[in-house]
């Protein structure tokens, strides 16, 4: 009997699970992938949206690629099942494993494991499947990170390998990499369990004994609410523990990113200012809250008029949002130069347009997730691991909810499934750590999809009037922009956005009269935050399009307006900031320049038969600060020697899939002189590592590479002191004893003989037990010798009028968009992208490319697909972001015009990726038709009603 009932719901089964007979007690209706994960332990399947949209789930059932969350278990029964933890049919997926690893096809992971399921069900049933054949497989798998091209790579490499015999598989984990040096293709430090299906995101582990965490959250965009007897409700469901409300709230009930702007309330007290905003908490077994209905809860709701959109916000006598607000203008930014206004009355040439772009999804495939045990008695402390972009500011809301010190909070971060800037606000955190603190016992909680993206930040939409001048060869003379942003409900990030996007408004480029006024303004909707380039790439999409005006207007070519403008080492910014090395910008205009012309010649050879397919090329640069603006941005690091030999890389910055530990890890290891292999890595720990600050604004390469960087040459200072010598000595590691070989002298050190160093402090240690000193001797060992390091880049306040040193450092970039427009439907196939990227330093090339891939990709979402409506596309299938069938092919080019305030001369790529994606894929579009477009997404009915002279929508 393969099919057995076996009471309390529960059916008995039978199945084969990665070649082993398996039995398992399960609900027969319950979804595939929840057996899977929740009863046989098998988590490397992931859930991203239990609706067949993502992907995450696949596995190969009956030798067919299956979405497991569609999947009813009782169809398993006496199934062949293959998931990621198996080797898969005829061992494709080990072998699917290596290549992913060698080729960087894995960032954050979550969505690796449906990847590696897909291509294997694929090269199981298929020869020596083409390119097509592989895209075709890998469709219905999402991945928000590597812009797929490594992954097809990949595959199509073990799909070649298997036509042709070839049975290489890695058979196990791999040691790191020898090929680690700076400039190395090193795979990723923290690659294998990716590939395995071993990594833990936050849904994918908590202790047996928690209770769940459900949230109740708002049906309105405005309303007041009042509770009934709440009590009553939790004395008749069996299994419910609390209902919290904000008076359970032990701190501030009130979290956000500034201080002095802690704006939102972790639970609303009595209405709301978004639809989705948290209004109640259920704690309890997972089946009694998912049984008790919301409206089964005792809430009546009293809506009221939402302010939509930045103009009804604005409005003359639009009630205030907050009462400190009154005008519902969050925030200014303010830049100015010169005289704008002669500039334009002069121009021989001048351009101006009104832009607008939408709310932009994140749309990491790992929705957010966590847990948190409180400690000891009272409670007297607590922890929490969860998916995050920022464990010390997690640290600092978490206390300051509970009404705790910080050092009584230790945040562990679990892998974490994309953040893109949409884990840098908290999320799960403050609720886990009120029911566990309120409860006394661990709390867990796993996001759904739509809850995720209900309630989570958004990149802000824009309203952007600009205007530019140039002379009569196109040299830009004036520049002038407007801006307002829709921070939705709560503050999050958008000062930041108000504050960057002056910076960065008129473009890479030399311009002496500039004025650029910016506004976060709050309205009815979900808030918005940090999303990849904090406004930059909206800003983008507006210079870019009047750049390309103005080279019609002076009759100039669309590259040689940006070459002529282009910064370059010595000139002066718009903030009057010199700068004085690694403005790479010509240089990237200069490795497309080939790739243009080409792509020109092959438009006009196309269009020239006037098909309805029309072939467009367009081409944008952009520039990108590194780091916060004009605020400090420290980061520490730590590195230690024990007794024992153990050498330990206490990093604090959490790699969210873009490859942080493997670039910091061959910066320490080239920095003190022992391979990555040696160490051993800790990573954002709270307990055990000290603040590298957040992972975002591109500055853990920058800034925390230095910061490692000074502490791994630390270290080996003490050490060459030590062994007195000299500084080009090389080091050696075996067990206790440590080498120096210094030209002909040899020496060693036995580090077991060293006294161990009596003040040992990393980062926070929770209270209530173990000690932070407990903790530390376990994870480290007995430190004889540290390394500390910290570094903060250089910059000044800014005055007034935007003028200081806003950042240290900048990533310059040029892309080119080559597409094809169907003139009857109104749609956009983006063929080719070529971008070339000034990175200072690539340290690890293969990491660089994969967040130019993905950037791009998000680019191509931006440009053409994503718009993010509340109550109406918040799920997966109703917000599109571009899958595998939608890449284009992308050339890259790595600029190294290194920085020397970097390490190794490196700078940041992560936003950089994405910001001249979009504007150059409109001027494509524009190209190709001849319409000018100047509102983001470009769906295809806009450009169809566009084309046709139609009225926009
Ligand atoms: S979790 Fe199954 S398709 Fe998304
Ligand atoms: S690596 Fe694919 S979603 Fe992150």
């Amino acid at each position: 009997m393969r099919l057995e009932p076996a009471g309390a719901g529960l059916i008995r089964l039978s199945c084969t699970l990665n070649g082993v007979p398996t039995t398992v007690l399960a609900p027969p209706f319950a979804s595939l992938a929840e057996t899977l994960r929740e009863r046989l332990g098998a988590t490397g399947t992931k859930v991203g949206c239990e609706a067949g949209d993502c992907g995450a789930c696949t596995v190969i059932l009956n030798e067919r690629q299956v979405c497991a969350c569609l999947i009813p278990t009782a169809r398993a029964a006496e199934a062949c099942i293959w998931t990621v933890e198996g080797d898969g049919p005829a061992g494709v997926t080990a072998r699917l494993r290596t290549a992913f690893l060698e080729h960087g096809a894995a960032q954050c992971g979550i969505c690796t494991p449906g990847m590696l399921m897909a291509a294997s069900d694929l090269i199981a049933r298929e020869a020596d499947p083409n390119r097509a054949a592989v895209e075709a497989a890998l469709g219905g798998v999402l991945c928000r990170c590597t812009g797929y091209l490594k992954i097809i790579e990949a595959v199509l490499e073990v799909a070649q390998g298997v036509a042709q015999g070839v049975m290489e598989s890695s058979g196990g984990p791999r040691g790191r990499s020898a090929r680690a040096g700076i400039g190395e293709r090193s795979p990723r430090v923290d690659g294998w369990p990716k590939v395995a299906g071993s990594d833990l995101f936050a849904a994918d582990a908590a202790p047996a004994d928690s209770l769940w965490l459900r949230i109740v959250r708002a049906p309105h965009a405005s309303a007041r609410f009042y509770l009934g007897d709440l009590e009553a409700v939790r004395r008749a469901t069996p299994g419910l523990a609390a209902i919290l409300t904000h008076k359970d709230v032990p701190g501030e009930n009130a979290f956000g990113i500034f201080a002095g702007l802690k704006d939102q309330p972790v639970l609303a007290p009595g209405s709301v200012r978004f639809r989705g905003e948290a209004v109640l908490a259920l704690v309890g077994t997972r089946a009694a809250i998912e049984a008790l209905s919301d409206a089964a809860l005792p809430i009546s709701w009293q809506p009221s008029p939402a302010l939509q959109g930045i103009a009804a916000a604005l409005a003359p006598g639009a009630p205030p949002l907050h009462a400190n607000f009154a005008d519902n203008v969050l925030a200014r930014g303010h830049l100015a130069c010169g005289d704008v206004e002669q500039a334009l009355q002069g121009a021989a040439v001048s351009a101006e347009g009104t832009f607008a772009t939408t709310f932009v999804e994140h749309a990491y495939i790992e929705p957010e997730a966590g847990y948190a045990i409180p400690l000891g008695a009272g409670p007297d402390a607590i922890e929490i691991a969860a998916c995050t972009q920022a464990p010390y500011m997690d640290l600092e809301e978490t206390a300051r909810v509970l009404g705790i010190e910080p050092q009584r909070v230790r945040i562990r971060p679990t892998a974490c499934g994309g953040g893109f800037g949409g884990k840098l606000d908290v999320s799960v955190q403050p609720l886990l750590a009120v029911a566990a603190w309120v409860t006394k016992r661990p709390v867990r909680i796993v996001y759904t999809r739509t809850e995720s993206m209900a309630s989570t930040t958004k990149r802000h939409p824009a309203l952007i009037h600009a205007e530019a001048a140039a002379d009569a060869e196109g040299r830009l003379t004036g520049f002038r922009m407007r801006a307002d942003f829709d921070t939705g409900a709560y503050a999050s990030w958008g000062p930041t956005v108000a504050n960057r996007v002056p910076v960065h408004g008129m473009g890479p480029y030399r311009v002496a009269n500039v004025e650029i006024a910016t506004r976060a303004v709050f309205t009815n909707a979900t808030p918005a935050g940090a999303f990849r380039g904090f406004g930059v790439p909206q800003a983008a999409i507006a210079h870019e399009t009047l750049l390309d005006d103005l080279a019609e207007k002076a009759s100039l070519d669309r590259w040689t307006i940006r070459y002529r403008n282009a910064l370059q080492a010595g000139d002066r910014t718009a903030s009057g900031q010199h700068l004085a090395h690694s403005v790479g910008l010509r240089q990237c205009l200069c490795a497309l320049k080939p790739d243009w012309d080409a792509a020109l010649a092959r438009a006009a050879a196309q269009n020239a038969a006037q098909p309805r397919l029309r072939r467009g090329v367009g081409l944008a640069a952009m520039w990108y600060g590194c780091g916060n603006t004009s605020l400090p941005n420290p980061s520490s690091m730590r590195i230690t020697l024990a007794r024992d030999g153990r050498l330990t890389f206490c990093n604090g910055a959490v790699d969210i899939g873009q490859g942080s530990s493997t670039v910091l890890l061959q910066i320490a290891a080239a920095s003190l002189g022992l391979p990555p292999a040696a160490f051993h890595m800790l990573v954002g720990d709270t307990a055990l590592t000290p603040d590298a600050g957040k992972t975002s604004a591109s500055r853990q390469t920058f800034v925390s590479g230095n910061a490692v960087r000074r502490a791994a040459t630390a270290l080996r200072g003490k050490i060459l002191a030590l062994a007195n010598a000299g500084p080009d000595a090389r080091l050696e590691l075996v067990g206790s004893r440590l080498g120096i070989v210094d030209g002909e002298a040899s020496r060693s050190i036995e580090l077991s003989a060293l006294p161990p160093l009596t003040a040992i402090a990393g980062g926070h240690g929770a209270a209530g037990a173990p000690t932070a000193a407990a903790l530390e001797a376990e994870a480290l060992g007995e430190v004889v010798l540290e390394g500390r390091g910290s570094w903060d880049p250089p910059t000044t306040p800014l005055d007034a009028n935007g003028q200081g040193i806003p950042y240290a450092t900048y990533g310059f970039a040029a892309q080119l968009a080559e597409l094809e427009v169907d003139i009857s439907l109104g749609t956009v196939k983006v063929l080719a992208m070529v971008a070339a990227h000034d990175v200072g330093r690539a340290i690890n090339p293969t990491l660089v490319e994969g967040q130019i891939h993905g950037g791009i990709a998000q680019g191509l979402g931006l440009a053409l697909m994503e718009e993010f409506a509340p109550g109406r596309s918040e799920n997966l299938h109703d917000y599109l972001i571009p899958t595998v069938g939608d890449m284009p092919s992308v050339k890259i080019y790595l600029v190294e015009d290194e920085e020397p305030e970097g390490p190794f001369g490196a700078k940041g790529v992560g936003e950089p990726a994405l910001i001249a994606t979009a504007p150059a894929i409109l001027g494509a579009i524009r190209h190709a038709t001849g319409v000018r477009l100047a509102r983001v997404p470009v769906l295809p009915h806009r450009l169809w009603q566009a084309l046709n002279g139609e009225k926009r929508p």
